[in-house]
């Protein structure tokens, strides 16, 4: 334990003590508003282990200070690896602080290893796991990301669900009904709780772009990045596209490195961008023309701010299908499959795979403005985080 760390928590013989995990990027926004309710919950101890998976100050602190998440209590620091010895690391070392703190509960969120990690340990150690954003299925085990959360799914006592497929595909695989709670999206909690500071920023206009006048492109799955011919065929298609629209297009390191190893950079147009959100645009990188634009990743709000007055979104990501539906912006997603089908029987979004000339057709779909409009599923509505904190405090006896 380091030191100060017990010294910061109220500990009492009442007090029910929680272990909220993250690890990577995409938890961070998902973890932020659960916290924010704990908080306001009498009786709930809550603390935050952050397993180190990702370390890089904009994957990882940065979303902290945005986003106003208290400094992890204790950080794992694992760092990255193959799966096996990342989510060993983080197996091993989350193995003694549960063994030590002896938490009521383990909440987990998302699909990383670090969920599936911290639920293996808990599940062995008789601690019940809460996994927020359950029930999510690809139906396709070459992501790792469906490994993981059909593991911490079967190992899990609370299985909070965003929407009604995924608590069909628990029901499917056996889960009883009683252990499935359909409380919405943490993810929409956290953009309707920072929407009105996105919305004051003006990142896109000190870049130089015009309202809906460009598109965002995030890539980072290892089906689209790792491959040569794959990520060859993508890169291809978004040049065409970015003839007719600029793309702005933060880049996750996995994909810069592949860009790298693989010699595309030519096909894009590199600039420099302070990634924290005062500073985004301050020195004013204007960018001129068409073209691929590619910086080093944003922070949340920056990247919000974007997304809210581009055009369209093209993207490989989860999280970024669900708030496009809410936002009600187009979302071409760069994949086979999605773990979040409700994102295109209600939402904006379409699924293209890697196929070029697809690709490219839609994009000039949305550019002549006959783009795919949709609605937000029920209770995508910001209150997700509440209910999810008080089923925890109901079901361990504190309201
Ligand atoms: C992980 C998650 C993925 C999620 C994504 C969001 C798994 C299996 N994958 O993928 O579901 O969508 O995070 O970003 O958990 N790296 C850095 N700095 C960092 C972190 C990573 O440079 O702070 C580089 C390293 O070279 C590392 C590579 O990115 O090897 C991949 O990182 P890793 O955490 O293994 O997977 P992601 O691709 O980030």
């Amino acid at each position: 334990m380091p030191n100060g760390v017990t010294d910061t928590r109220i500990t009492g013989d009442r007090m029910t003590r929680i272990i909220n995990v993250v690890g990577a990027r995409p938890n961070f926004m998902k973890i932020a508003p659960i916290i924010r309710e704990m908080d306001k919950t009498p009786g709930i101890d809550w603390f935050l282990v952050h397993t180190g998976q990702h370390y890089d100050v904009q994957m990882s602190e940065a979303f902290f200070q945005e986003l106003m998440i208290p400094r992890p209590h204790i950080n794992l620091e694992v760092g990255s690896g193959s799966h096996a010895r990342q989510t060993g690391q983080i197996m091993m070392t989350f193995e003694a602080v549960c063994l030590r703190e002896k938490p009521d509960l383990v909440v987990v969120v998302g699909d990383v290893n670090s969920t599936v990690a911290c639920s293996l340990v808990a599940s062995k150690l008789h601690i019940p796991v809460a996994h927020v954003e359950a029930g999510l299925r690809s139906f396709d085990r070459e992501m790792p990301e469906e490994i993981n959360r059909i593991v911490t799914d079967v190992l899990s006592t609370y299985l909070f669900t965003t929407c009604d497929d995924a608590d069909e595909n628990l029901i499917r695989e056996g889960v009883r009904p009683e252990k499935i709670f359909q409380v919405g999206d943490v993810m929409i909690d956290t953009l309707y709780h920072h929407l009105d500071r996105i919305q004051g920023m003006d990142i896109w206009h000190r870049m130089g772009l015009e309202d809906k006048g460009y598109a965002v492109l995030t890539l980072h799955r290892p089906s689209n990045v790792d491959d040569r011919e794959v990520l060859g065929e993508i890169i291809g298609a978004l040049v065409r596209v970015a003839r007719e629209v600029p793309i702005v297009f933060p880049a996750h390191p996995r994909t810069r490195q592949a860009i790298e190893r693989f010699g595309y950079g030519r096909s894009f147009r590199f600039f420099d961008l302070a990634h924290s959100a005062g500073d985004v645009g301050r020195a004013g990188p204007e960018i001129r023309g068409p073209g691929v634009w590619c910086c080093d990743p944003l922070g949340y709000l920056a990247f919000q701010n974007l997304v809210t007055h581009a055009g369209f979104i093209m993207t490989d990501s989860g999280g970024i299908q669900e708030e496009t539906t809410v936002l009600g912006i187009p979302c071409l997603t760069l994949r086979d499959t999605t773990e979040r089908p409700v994102t295109i029987t209600q939402g904006t979004n379409l699924l293209l795979g890697h196929d070029g000339d697809r690709i490219v057709k839609e994009a000039r779909k949305i550019l002549r403005g006959e783009g795919k409009r949709g609605t937000s599923p029920p209770l995508w509505d910001g209150k997700a985080s509440e209910r999810i904190v008080h089923i925890v405090a109901k079901e361990f006896g504190l309201n």
